[in-house]
């Protein structure tokens, strides 16, 4: 990708490629921005790495959705990442169905991604139990996609949520295969995966992932929610019969707060269990309440002005897929020539 100049002197440095999207298929959660977003900025930030963001606007098709507030849940992704913090000066920001070349590298790894694999992937199985009306042919393919996703811009850093593990993986296996048999064609990308955003559980059912689809809303957060919810659903959240605020095993929805906190505030959970000692489970749910409401408030606030100017998120976009589309196009030709295929003149 684009080169640097360092100490002014001649020698060029190639930076490394920090690549991640999200999928526009419900309400973005507080699990989305710690066990993800957040990172984004981060690695943004350091200065260190080119970084592509998106919304993952295919991959959200694999579930019936309807049209026009799949077209909302777009904006309001693109909006979300922008209010979280990523800068379209400093990272290329786009939706995947702009970039044409995703579609195609995924026919293509379709064809080195095996039956086998795919059917071991606990998302198909979850989702296909989930959704067992549908069970589509873009639902069993999907982790070829995101591999297409990933390989695309030769990425070596990829910073998701614990439950994306599994797909990285298999986005790994299909690079080595492929550079197996044509030799080095893709960049092997590793995860990114932080201790205590990785995993954000449900506030209703603290053994079960936070989701954005899960229809109970006392279950998530969402970046759109108000304090006055966010410190109702945190006044609620199960957790057992114990009192002491510290972790400990089968304490689920502690533990899940604990991390939440420490996630949000940066701090260790031994300065945690330190400074709720002798206080009880409720001052420690209304201290996660108010925590997370002051995180998530100028993140609602300026998503709400995001979407007020959608004009500014298109020409974002526009840009941000005309970049984009040159590395693609790069690595496609690339795949095209290696399998045999005529690159157009
Ligand atoms: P998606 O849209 O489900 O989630 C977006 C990101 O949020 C993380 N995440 C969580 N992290 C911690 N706790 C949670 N409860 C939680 N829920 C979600 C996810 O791990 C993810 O990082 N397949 C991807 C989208 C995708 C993608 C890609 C990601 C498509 N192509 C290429 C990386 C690279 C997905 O459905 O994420």
């Amino acid at each position: 990708m684009s080169e640097i100049i360092v100490n002014g002197e001649e020698k060029k440095e190639k930076k490394k490629i920090s690549l991640s999207f999200i999928q526009p298929s419900g309400a973005f959660t507080l699990g989305n921005y710690l066990g993800a977003l957040k990172n984004w900025v981060t690695i943004q930030d350091s200065g260190e790495f080119n970084c592509l963001y998106a919304v993952a606007d295919l991959h959200a098709l694999t579930v019936r959705q309807d049209p026009k507030a799949l077209k909302n849940q777009i904006y309001q992704g693109l909006a979300v990442l922008l209010a979280s913090g990523i800068d379209p000066e400093k990272s290329i920001v786009f939706q995947q169905s702009h970039v044409h070349q995703h579609a195609e590298l995924a026919w293509i790894l379709n064809c080195y991604t095996m039956f086998g694999e795919l059917s071991r992937m606990t998302q198909f199985k979850d989702k296909s139990a989930k959704y067992a009306d549908n069970i589509n042919a873009g639902l069993f393919t999907y982790p070829a996609l995101m591999a297409a996703d990933i390989l695309l811009y030769q990425t070596n850093f990829v910073p998701v949520g614990q439950d994306q593990k599994q797909h990285l993986e298999i986005a790994r296996d299909i690079a080595n295969r492929f550079n197996g048999i044509y030799g080095k064609t893709f960049t092997e990308p590793e995860p990114y995966i932080t201790k205590s955003g990785a995993r954000i559980m449900s506030l209703a059912e603290p053994t079960k992932k936070m989701s954005k689809s899960d229809p109970n809303q006392n279950a998530i957060i969402t970046i759109l929610d108000t304090d006055a919810e966010i410190i109702k659903k945190f006044k609620r959240a199960v957790t057992d019969s114990g009192s002491g605020v510290r972790m400990g095993e089968g304490k689920d929805g502690i533990n899940n707060l604990i991390n939440i906190y420490s996630a949000v505030t940066g701090k260790e959970t031994a300065e945690i269990e330190r400074e709720f000692e002798g206080k009880g489970y409720g001052d420690f749910k209304m201290a996660c309440g108010e925590v997370v409401a002051e995180t998530v408030r100028p993140i609602r606030e300026k998503v709400n002005e995001y979407m007020n100017n959608k004009d500014y998120i298109d020409e974002i976009c526009k840009t941000g897929a005309e970049r984009a589309s040159i590395f693609a196009q790069r690595t496609l030709d690339k795949v095209y020539k290696k399998v045999g295929l005529v690159v157009k003149k």
